[in-house]
């Protein structure tokens, strides 16, 4: 069974709080927090003080997602008493291994994400020490785009390495998921889906939600 990490990158954020109610109603499980610095990815999105406004309003814990560079810099800033993971992404980091280390010791659960044209190779070192790798689906920086179909065929290769390996990190995928994909993106093994428009820009947060939930 897998679960919905709805991202509010997507969400109406003069009624931030709202959306996100709606969405933790409909059975969200975590709440994705996207961070672009407009240099690691050509976007700026927002940055920590916006997630802790969401705190004492929701008690959906927080799936931070830093697509920026210098993460080590940051880290300190997304830790909070509902911050579960945070994932930094493979291609920002000179020294991943130390960043990880790092994410844990600041006290969350440590994710590491690689972008479509970064190999499964990029990461094989460092799967012994994390608790989630992230599959970009789509190039980060913008939600609404399209899901790129071999983001699937990465999943499957990184479920059945896990198996071999016998790890037992978390795989979750993130970009282009809608209400049509999102059976065979759970199907690839995905444990926790991500999906920001199709939540966030539907007509009906609570419902939407909902109907995702009951269908992964
Ligand atoms: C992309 C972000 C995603 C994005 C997902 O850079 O990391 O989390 O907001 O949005 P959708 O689901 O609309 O592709
Ligand atoms: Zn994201």
């Amino acid at each position: 069974m897998a679960i919905l990490a709805p991202s509010i990158l997507s969400a109406d954020f003069s009624k931030l709080a709202d959306d996100v109610a709606r969405a933790e109603k409909g059975g969200a499980r975590f709440l994705h927090v996207d961070v672009m610095d407009g240099h690691f990815v050509p976007n700026i999105s927002f940055g920590a003080a916006v997630m802790k406004s969401l705190l004492g309003k929701t008690g959906l814990p927080f799936d931070v997602h830093l697509m920026i560079e210098r993460p080590d810099d940051y880290l300190e800033d997304f830790i909070t008493e509902k911050t579960e993971y945070i994932t930094v992404h493979q291609e920002a980091c000179t020294h991943l291994h130390r960043t990880v280390q790092h994410i844990k010791s600041a006290g969350a659960k440590a994710g590491v994400s690689i972008n479509p044209a970064t190999p499964l190779s990029a990461i094989e070192e460092i799967l012994c020490d994390v608790d989630m790798v992230l599959i970009m689906s789509v190039n980060p920086g913008f939600g609404g785009q399209k899901l790129i179909p071999s983001a699937l065929d990465k999943v499957k290769r990184l479920a059945k390495l896990r198996d071999e390996l016998g790890y037992d990190f978390k795989i979750e995928l993130d970009g282009g998921v809608t209400i049509d994909n999102v059976m065979e993106v759970v199907d690839a093994g995905v444990d926790i889906v991500v999906a920001g428009s199709a939540v966030f820009g539907s007509d009906d947060i609570e419902k939407t939600t909902k109907k995702i939930v009951e269908s992964i």
